[in-house]
């Protein structure tokens, strides 16, 4: 049997009261009552804000936060985001209408996602978002739907850059990609182009996600303003927005430390000063799981406890169907654990038996903590997995198996 999990970086951004874990104030307990239902996602907004406040503190004024929604597209999230964000980029049609049944402005909504359909270009132009073109074939369908339609698409590029972030699990930017257009490509076309075939935006410079490291994202951000001046130069026509990319990461795992954000914005600010002409640009660096993630948690209850051979195995009612990512099969080559406790009992001294919490599902695959040090877990106490706000719900696989789908409540 492997070794137990070392231990997490303190999750201390929930309140705490009679060692309860507290969700926009409010005891687990008490969520269970108004849902009616013991297994469930609970979003604080109080953290939420937090987390995009420090954003603020570091970043540069002249640089906008975007939410990208498919971190987390729950309806009173993206609603509560709009009076905090500047913009919200979207990945589906599903998506964007949620965005456009929010408060932000239609001008400050982006689609972006390779291998759009026709109807999901023709949604765009409908609705009159920004599309995230991603590659060649995608502009000119944008522009025939366009001219059908009669209206003039909003385009800007999706560009795959030549520089790759370093030292990040989700790249998605250098070498061979299906996002975006090749740079070099791009500096072919861009000359040549019928700009009055569409409202030419700019550019969107994505190159990754879940980083956390300072250094590799500086070093990111020092090549994006290189090559967005490169682009403003090769582009005819004004150029309005460049999308810097996202790529802030937050500690999921043993070891791992929150991203200090003093160093990127200081560079930021001297990149700012170095490129004047890019500095009057509406410039925007896109977000998800930095913004949401460490402000949700994932609960279930302990239903029974049985002992297999000397493992103690906690089964709960909830499991991988609901939080894949948690369970390990979302993009990690080696399942390490999420940060979790006992959510009735908090501040209290861990035990010293390594204990496994498995859901309902008959694979070995759904464990929601494996070999973990808990306090005194008992039938009925509650099972929290932190780090939870991102890339949970709508991440995974909710009809397998039949159980049923989880709950979800911001507070
Ligand atoms: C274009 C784009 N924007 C934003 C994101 C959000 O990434 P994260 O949630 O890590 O910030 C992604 C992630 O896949 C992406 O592809």
């Amino acid at each position: 049997m492997s070794k137990p999990t070392p231990v997490h970086a303190d999750m201390d951004q929930f309140d705490t009261l009679d060692n309860q874990i507290l969700v926009g104030g409010k005891k687990l307990d008490v969520i269970e009552g108004m849902l009616d239902k013991s297994v469930f996602y609970a979003y604080d907004k109080k953290v939420v804000k937090a987390q995009i406040d420090k954003f603020h503190r570091a970043i540069p004024q002249a640089i906008k936060l975007h939410y990208a929604i498919k971190a987390n597209p729950y309806p009173a999230l993206v609603n509560a985001m709009c009076e905090w964000v500047e913009g919200f980029d979207v990945a589906s049609q599903k998506e964007m209408l949620i965005a456009l049944q929010s408060n932000m402005p239609v001008k400050d909504i982006s689609f972006a996602g390779p291998a759009k359909q026709e109807s999901e270009i023709k949604a765009a132009i409908c609705a009159g978002v920004t599309l995230h073109v991603e590659s060649e074939l995608e502009l000119s369908r944008a522009i025939d739907i366009g001219q059908q339609l009669g209206i003039l698409p909003i385009v800007a590029f999706r560009v795959n850059p030549a520089f790759e972030l370093k030292a990040s699990g989700m790249k998605m930017g250098g070498g061979p990609k299906q996002f975006g257009i090749d740079e070099e490509r791009l500096f072919e076309m861009l000359p040549e182009l019928d700009y009055t075939k569409m409202h030419f935006r700019g550019f969107h410079i994505f190159w990754g996600s879940q980083n956390l490291k300072q250094d590799a994202i500086i070093d990111a951000h020092n090549n994006t303003f290189e090559l967005a001046q490169r682009l403003v130069y090769a582009t005819p026509v004004t150029v309005e927005t460049i999308n810097l990319g996202g790529g802030f990461g937050i500690p999921y795992f043993p070891g791992e430390t929150r991203l200090d954000l003093a160093p990127i914005g200081d560079n930021l600010a001297t990149l700012l000063s170095s490129y004047p002409k890019l500095a009057q640009l509406e410039l925007i660096i896109e977000l998800g799981r930095f913004i949401v993630a460490e402000a949700g948690i994932y609960v279930s209850k302990i239903t029974d406890i049985k002992v297999s051979r000397g493992h103690t195995y906690l089964m709960t009612n909830g499991g991988l169907h609901h939080h894949l990512s948690n369970s390990g099969n979302f993009g990690q080559v080696i399942r390490k654990n999420y940060p979790v406790a006992i959510g009735n009992k908090m501040n209290l001294d861990k035990g010293t038996e390594a204990v496994t919490a498995v859901g309902p599902l008959c694979t070995p695959l759904d464990t929601l903590a494996d070999k973990m040090y808990l306090t005194d877990p008992q039938i009925g106490d509650w099972l929290v997995v932190f780090q939870s706000g991102a890339y949970g719900p709508t991440a995974s696989p909710q009809d397998f198996l039949g159980h049923p789908h989880v709950a979800e409540i911001l507070l």
